[in-house]
């Protein structure tokens, strides 16, 4: 079985040559503050693997993260920060889509989808969703920040993403109360090889 929590830094890529391609990719998408670091750091039982923001949206570049000799943890940039510069939105984009266009067929086996539960699934998720589609992706929805939500608010906001994604499995995560970790790790790690 494959042990997440060994994990380390091999590449923080700025470019496309720097990417790694002898490992399967798992790759963890979403906006700019949705919790994307947070999530791997619960994944892999480090508190300080992948580095959480206090200024979002200011690095650009495709951090993986090497498990077991077996897997690459992929932490996206994260895209919709408001206060990002065009110039800083052109680089976003050739370093994205550069990557899923040589990626896509042969390294990437999982996107991990995260989508803030309270917010909901934003246009920007619709238009990463309908990028994955089109390049024949598999992905899981995981609805992060759950404990900022009510019963009742968090039934509606998991039915309408159910609703919107019924094919997928949609996984509520919490950082503070730790709901999701295990169901999460269990799911990736049946797309490792
Ligand atoms: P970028 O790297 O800028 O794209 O952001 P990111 O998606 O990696 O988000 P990050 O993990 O840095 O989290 C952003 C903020 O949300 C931090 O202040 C986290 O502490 C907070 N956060 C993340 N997950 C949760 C959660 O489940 N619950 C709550 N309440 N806060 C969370
Ligand atoms: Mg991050």
């Amino acid at each position: 079985m494959t042990n997440l929590n060994n994990a380390k830094l091999a590449i923080s890529a700025g470019f496309l040559s720097q990417i790694p391609k002898d490992l399967p990719h798992i790759v963890f998408a979403g906006r700019s503050n949705v919790g994307k670091s947070t999530l791997l750091n619960k994944l892999v039982n480090q508190k300080k693997l992948a580095r959480t923001s206090s200024s979002p949206g200011k690095t650009i570049t495709i951090n993986f993260y090497e498990a077991d000799k077996t897997l690459y943890l992929v932490d996206l940039p994260g895209y919709g920060y408001a206060k990002r510069s065009e110039a800083d939105k052109k680089r976003w984009s050739a370093l994205v889509e550069g990557y899923f266009m040589e990626n896509a067929d042969k390294n990437i086996n999982l996107i991990v989808m995260l989508v803030d539960l309270k917010v909901g699934a934003t246009a920007d998720d619709l238009n990463m969703i309908g990028y994955m589609d089109d390049f024949g992706l598999p992905y899981i929805i995981v609805a992060t920040k759950s404990d900022k939500l009510n019963k009742t608010q968090r039934e509606e906001k998991l039915g309408e993403l159910k609703n919107a994604h019924p094919d997928c499995a949609i996984i509520p995560f919490s950082s503070l109360s730790g709901e999701g970790v295990n169901e999460a790790r269990g799911k990736i790690l049946s797309y490792a090889k």
